[in-house]
């Protein structure tokens, strides 16, 4: 048996089956379109989502085998909003992406109005665009969507459920619902101050549920094999954190993908939400179960290297990037601050821009594409410094995945940076087995957490350089970089 994991990332989708006896997976892959109908300004067709969801797990299904699949996973991009019309299955419209500015202003309103501590204390989150909540905002009063009993609001994966259980189920998990910034953390239910405060209608929210546990079955509506349990959701960063099977407080994995996202389990109870730190949940599983952890949100690393091909054209294909960076010993004191659409963790500045500093007549494309490649490092290094400083508890070691991990000088950098061990895993994809692990409990195809954590394999270990001397000469450069780029779209 096995379990396909859907994972709806920002870019595409790719539909994977997972065996629990280690068989090589099967796996199919769409990408969609990005929309930029203004500066600033990310959109999605749900519709082509669905879609590219639909035919790649068709595909999987189909080279499987029905018999063999005893389960479906969702993990998806996050905070993204979609809003549909419950009888005739519509969208209102595009969804609007979490890499999305347009209510940067909202938020300061709402900030400058004193209600951040609102947020930050019911939400374990900052008042930023990133969110959903006044996204949600923006699409029912610039669309002017009826809020009848007709709307149904909702994350990527709710938006997959009702689609694949035809329409029967609407729901999400509480991974999703707290990126939402409506979501009450601590009481795991909707906040009804933050929507009212935000306008949303809180009966168009989704029904929200454990992570793991059987939200519903596919419908003979919805244009795949009909019957097949959908057990396990969660957005895609606390699915990389159960894939990387980092079950015990302390544990924390960064993933290299557009952005970076570190998160480390800090147990079933969370520190005081503080200034600029992200808690969010990490799971709740059918037995009720509850892992929090702190996030760092990096928006922009791995879209840096599509950057240097697709924008500046300094190399041909992504995997270019770190044979080019390794040609030369250093960047010659050339900082890149890719803040192409603002700083996340832990700056919070979504005025902040692109940047690149210490440019002198010897800098050559290697420079700036090593400087690329380092400010991965110093990013993360920046969000896992403020989380410690947060909750107090060092993290022991870095577990990596996502595409940029396979280098393994850039894997060096980082643990030279944090002074901390960084493993990588056999398998990479550690965001759609974190899914399918999810849903794969709720059905028995994983027995337990023993099973999970004695399915992770370590590839490869970086050891920290012990003399700090050089790196932290590095960072401190860096975070002189970080000022230029800061508040510059004001
Ligand atoms: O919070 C945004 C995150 O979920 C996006 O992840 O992998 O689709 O870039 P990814």
């Amino acid at each position: 048996m096995c379990v396909i994991a859907i994972d709806a990332g920002t870019t595409g989708v790719r539909s994977r089956a997972v065996f629990p006896d280690g068989r090589p997976a099967v796996a199919s892959y769409r990408e969609f379109t990005q929309h930029y109908p203004q500066p600033g300004w990310v959109e999605h067709d749900a519709t082509e989502i669905w879609e590219a969801a639909r035919t790649t797990l068709d595909d999987v299904i189909a080279e499987v085998g029905l018999d063999h699949v005893a389960a479906i996973g969702i993990t998806n991009q996050r905070e993204t909003v979609v809003a549909w019309n419950r009888t005739t299955g519509e969208p209102y419209g595009t969804a609007i992406v979490w890499q999305d500015r347009r209510t940067a202003g909202r938020c300061d309103e709402l900030e400058a109005a004193g209600h951040l501590e609102l947020v930050r204390d019911r939400t374990g989150l900052v008042l930023d665009p990133y969110f959903s909540g006044t996204k949600f905002e923006w699409l029912l009063r610039e669309r002017d969507i009826p809020t009848d009993d007709d709307l149904a609001l909702g994350t990527i994966d709710s938006w997959l459920i009702w689609n694949l259980t035809g329409g029967d189920v609407h729901a999400t998990d509480v991974t999703n619902a707290s990126r939402t910034m409506l979501f009450d953390i601590g009481e795991r239910r909707w906040c009804p101050d933050l929507c009212e405060l935000l306008h949303v209608p809180i009966d168009a929210l989704p029904e929200v549920r454990p992570s793991s546990g059987r939200f519903g079955v596919t419908s003979d509506r919805c244009g795949v094999p009909a019957g097949i349990p959908v057990s396990g959701v969660a957005g895609d960063q606390q699915a990389a954190l159960f894939g990387q099977a980092c079950f015990e407080p302390g544990m924390a994995k960064n993933t290299y993908g557009t952005g970076s996202f570190v998160l480390l389990n800090v147990g079933a109870d969370y520190p005081e939400p503080t200034e600029g730190m992200l808690t969010t949940i990490a799971w709740e599983l059918a037995d009720g179960t509850v892992a929090y952890a702190l996030e760092g949100a990096i928006f922009v690393t791995g879209a840096a290297i599509q950057w240097l091909r697709d924008g500046l054209g300094i190399i041909d294909e992504a995997a270019e990037i770190g044979p080019m960076a390794a040609s030369v010993p250093d960047s010659d004191g050339v900082f890149v601050v890719p803040a192409f659409t603002g700083l996340g963790s832990p700056w919070w500045d979504p005025y902040a821009r692109g940047t690149i500093v210490g440019i002198t007549r010897g800098t050559t494309r290697a420079h700036i594409a090593r400087a690329v490649v380092e400010s991965m490092t110093y990013q993360t290094r920046d969000v896992v410094d403020a989380m410690v400083a947060a909750s107090g508890t060092p993290i022991t070691d870095l577990r990596v995945d996502g595409g940029a991990s396979v280098m393994d000088d850039m894997l060096q950098m980082q643990a030279d940076q944090l002074g901390v061990t960084v493993r990588r895993p056999v398998d990479q994809e550690t965001t759609a087995i974190g899914a399918a692990f999810l849903a794969g409990l709720a059905e028995g195809v994983w027995p337990d957490l023993d099973a999970i954590q004695a399915a992770w394999q370590l590839d490869a270990t970086f050891e920290p350089e012990p003399d700090r001397t050089v790196s932290d000469t590095a960072h401190a450069q860096w975070l002189r970089a970080v000022d230029r780029s800061r508040a510059w779209a004001d």
